[in-house]
């Protein structure tokens, strides 16, 4: 069943940022949204834009722009051409429709101040939208401090969109070293705290069933796998790690010794199918078929779906295999337009397409270049 009341992301529109043309774009979301398109055609720009509106909610807009180096890799083809980006973010539930407006305006020295950050809010059966405005020239959003109830409400989903990256599994990554067992109340956008993250899931009993949905699906790609052992480190009671056992003898592997594809598989099985009332309110994902067999795809592709019934889920993918297990009306064609000078994104005429797709899968059309995003 649906969680319908929830507020649920509708549209962002985006103009200024990276390779998005000043004019603007509008992105259109739903349960699930899957963005495809060629290399380099902006795909993991718009994901980036997730991780940065999550940046905002945390007040971090400074810091993250340090850590970028500067602000010319965030505005359309530099602070030379482009001074401000300007963004919407509009959410729905059944009864309330509201919409968080802001530009991010290049200031010296090389920073990025706020401005026009305004929140509407329209009640369904109310003709008026009632429109908040936060004051101008902040370093960092002043969304997080407003007291409203509407503001709180807004902020609080849009606080809940997580983009995850798991593609790290070389020798240093955070997944395979020891992690504190306290760090467990959600998952790290690298799955760094992985094993925290299942062991709380393990030992209470509310939430062992979900525990247990994770550790078939991980079977269901890595036949040899039979369980984790989560326990606390000997001689430091406080930490753990992702140590396993397979199905053939007690020796103790340690997470360096995952393949690196079944390694990526056991974070995205743990993100998607984790209890629904821990779920992020929407989960945005890079390419996550990276590393997998055909097998954990479609398995993927039923994680996605499950997870989609409590929460959004936007995956941005070239995969031609999780493209084909999805449904037209959930896709969005991610292009580089020549005549635009920037990305573009569209989505399909099902209507338009119905021909073409009763003869050839979503798949099919995409290399045939009927849907557009081919290089
Ligand atoms: N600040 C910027 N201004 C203009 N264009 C930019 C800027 N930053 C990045 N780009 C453009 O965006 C492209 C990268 O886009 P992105 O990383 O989103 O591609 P992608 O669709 O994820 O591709 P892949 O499938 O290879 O991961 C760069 O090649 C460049 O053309
Ligand atoms: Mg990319």
């Amino acid at each position: 069943m649906k969680d319908d009341h929830r507020l649920k992301l509708k549209e962002i529109t985006l103009g200024g940022y990276k390779s998005i043309h000043p004019d603007g774009q509008r992105v259109e979301f739903g349960d699930i949204t899957v963005l495809l398109g060629a290399n380099g055609s902006g795909k993991s720009n718009l994901v980036s834009f997730f991780k940065m509106l999550n940046v905002i909610t945390n007040k971090g807009l400074q810091t993250y722009i340090e850590k970028q180096g500067s602000t010319d890799a965030l505005l359309y083809y530099g602070a030379k051409k482009t001074d401000k980006i300007e963004f919407s973010v509009a959410l729905e539930s059944e009864r309330t429709s509201t919409c968080y407006k802001a530009k991010l305006v290049h200031g010296m020295p090389d920073r990025l101040f706020f401005a026009g950050e305004r929140i509407t809010f329209q009640e369904s059966g109310v003709k008026q939208p009632q429109e908040f405005f936060i004051e101008d020239g902040k370093r960092e959003a002043g969304l997080p401090d407003d007291k409203n109830p509407k503001s709180r409400a807004l902020f609080c989903a849009l606080a809940g969109i997580r983009a995850y990256h798991f593609h790290d599994t070389s020798d240093t990554a955070k997944i395979k070293g020891n992690g504190y067992i306290d760090d467990c109340r959600f998952l790290h956008s690298d799955a760094g705290n992985l094993a925290a993250f299942l062991r709380v899931m393990k030992n209470d009993s509310a939430q062992q069933r979900y525990y247990e949905r994770i550790i078939r699906h991980i079977r269901k790609v890595m036949t040899q796998f039979k369980e984790f052992d989560l326990e606390s480190l000997p001689g430091n009671d406080n930490y753990t790690r992702l140590n396993w056992y397979d199905t053939a003898s007690d020796y103790l592997f340690g997470a360096h010794q995952i393949s690196d594809g079944s390694l990526r598989f056991m974070a995205l099985s743990a993100l998607l199918l984790q209890p629904p009332v821990m779920l992020p309110s929407v989960i945005v994902l890079d390419e996550p078929e990276l590393g997998l067999h055909p097998v954990a795809i479609a398995e993927l592709a039923g994680m996605i779906k499950t997870a989609s019934a409590h929460c959004q889920v936007v995956v941005a993918t070239q995969s031609t295999r999780l493209v084909d297990e999805f449904h037209a009306s959930e896709l969005v064609v991610v292009e580089w337009d020549e005549n635009n000078h920037g990305t573009v994104f569209k989505r399909l005429n099902e209507e338009d397409l119905a021909d073409w797709l009763a003869r050839y899968s979503l798949s099919e059309l995409w290399e045939k270049n009927v849907l557009g995003g081919r290089p």
